[in-house]
């Protein structure tokens, strides 16, 4: 009898032990130097807290990898514990039934208080909070080469004829004026910027969140195109299908001048050494002063594992503490989603980006091709048209609108804003 109950203790040690001291899997895309110093912050957050985050990395920038893995293994009853999601697919998933609630760590956290509007509506569905944002992105961000600037006595180009006129004398000079990629996601990153540049938040919505087919026709639009093809003349020549960090490293080594893309970079290059203000500054893409194109990056818990939840909540508590918002977005080039985050700390690329998010919705934009907009058909399906626009020359502008509403139409247009 004596061994009996030894043995039952020993059991009940053993389950108490393994539900505590464990690991949580985490899916993302975060492989860059910076993006991986970033994680690291939150690792060893969580490690002080006896949890392990066991690293599920997919490469590729914008997550296309990650996503398909992260559905493959959601479909096959693998999901990691916890995962990158961002936008519109943190409600889909919620409504599927797949993701773990937050509701008592958001009360007790304070977050319908601290976070700001837009990446708070982000992570709620039907009044229940379902998920973690960790930093907003800014997308409309040109960063240009002080270093090259000088040299040339050019000022950052605030309209875009000063950013032709200085692009010429750039070229002339022997620099490469803007570097860039001719990687699909890379390509539509830059036509979403010009996007908001010709028509503004509210005709960008119009398009991407609203849907409205007839929208696409306008002749805004069509300059938008019209400009992503006449920027090609200050790229690289051949243009290939080179990673974002490469593009980055252009910047870094004095071969490029300009790069458009989103802040991220600001973290990269800050981790190879380089100081904002000091080798390069932003300011915002020409036309979008005062705008903001954003996405937020956001970790979604997976439910159904009761033996980890203590350790999800545990980590999605963490994501939103001040120190861990401070400390992660500093390194990854995006700024807290906390209202109370402190301004005097930040580099002037992440004040501009702040202090214009602040502004609210009238001045917002969701990034399309970073997943804030819409759902991943219409995303992956302007993504594919606007990069075939960019590589044949001779496609009309119009066919390339007219293209664009019939992926609208076809998908189901006139979509209710969330
Ligand atoms: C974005 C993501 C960023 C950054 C970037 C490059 O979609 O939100 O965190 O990783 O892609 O991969």
């Amino acid at each position: 009898m004596i061994e009996f109950y030894k043995m039952l203790i020993s059991i009940c040690l053993l389950l108490a032990m393994n539900a505590h001291a464990e690991s949580l899997e985490v899916l993302h895309w975060w492989t860059s130097v910076s993006e991986r110093r970033a994680a690291d912050i939150l690792v060893e957050r969580l490690s002080k807290e006896s949890w392990e985050w066991k690293d599920a990395a997919v490469p590729g920038g914008s997550g296309l990898g990650a996503m398909k893995v992260l559905k493959s293994r959601v479909l096959s009853d693998k999901a990691p514990q916890a995962a990158q999601l961002i936008g519109p697919a943190i409600a889909e998933w919620g409504d599927l039934g797949l993701l773990l609630e937050l509701d008592e760590v958001a009360k007790q956290g304070g977050w319908a208080k601290s976070i700001w509007p837009a990446p708070y509506a982000s992570i709620r569905l039907r009044g229940h909070v379902i998920a973690a944002p960790l930093g907003i992105h800014r997308i409309n961000t040109l960063f240009y080469n002080r270093k090259i600037f000088k040299q040339l006595g050019l000022a950052a180009p605030q309209s875009w004829p000063e950013f032709e006129r200085a692009a010429e004398k750039i070229k002339r000079a022997g620099f490469i004026p803007l570097a860039q990629s001719s990687e699909p996601w890379q390509v539509a990153t830059l036509f979403e910027a010009l996007v908001l540049s010709e028509g503004g938040p509210a005709y960008y919505r119009d398009l991407f969140v609203r849907r409205r087919a007839n929208a696409f026709f306008d002749p805004r639009l069509g300059r938008a195109l019209e400009r992503l093809r006449a920027l090609r003349r200050y790229m690289p020549d051949p243009l290939t299908e080179k990673t974002w960090t490469q593009m980055a490293k252009m910047l870094a080594k004095d071969e490029a001048a300009m790069l458009i893309m989103g802040d991220w970079v600001k973290g990269e290059l800050n981790a190879s050494g380089l100081l904002t203000d000091e080798a390069f500054s932003c300011v915002p893409v020409p036309g979008t002063n005062e705008m903001h194109l954003y996405s937020i990056d956001t970790l979604v818990m997976f439910a159904g594992n009761y033996m980890k939840q203590a350790g999800q909540e545990k980590l999605a508590q963490l994501l939103l503490t001040p120190a861990v918002q401070a400390n992660y977005n500093k390194i990854k080039g995006s700024v807290p989603v906390r209202r109370d985050a402190n301004v005097r700390l930040m580099d002037s690329c992440a004040r501009s980006s702040w202090q214009t998010f602040a502004k609210g919705s009238t001045v917002q934009a969701p990034s399309l091709t970073h997943r804030m907009a819409s759902d991943e058909a219409l995303k992956d399906a302007i993504v594919a048209q606007v990069h075939r626009f960019f590589s044949d020359s001779q496609m009309p502008v119009s066919e390339a609108q007219r293209r664009m509403a019939g992926i609208v139409r076809a998908l189901g247009a006139e979509e209710k804003e969330p």
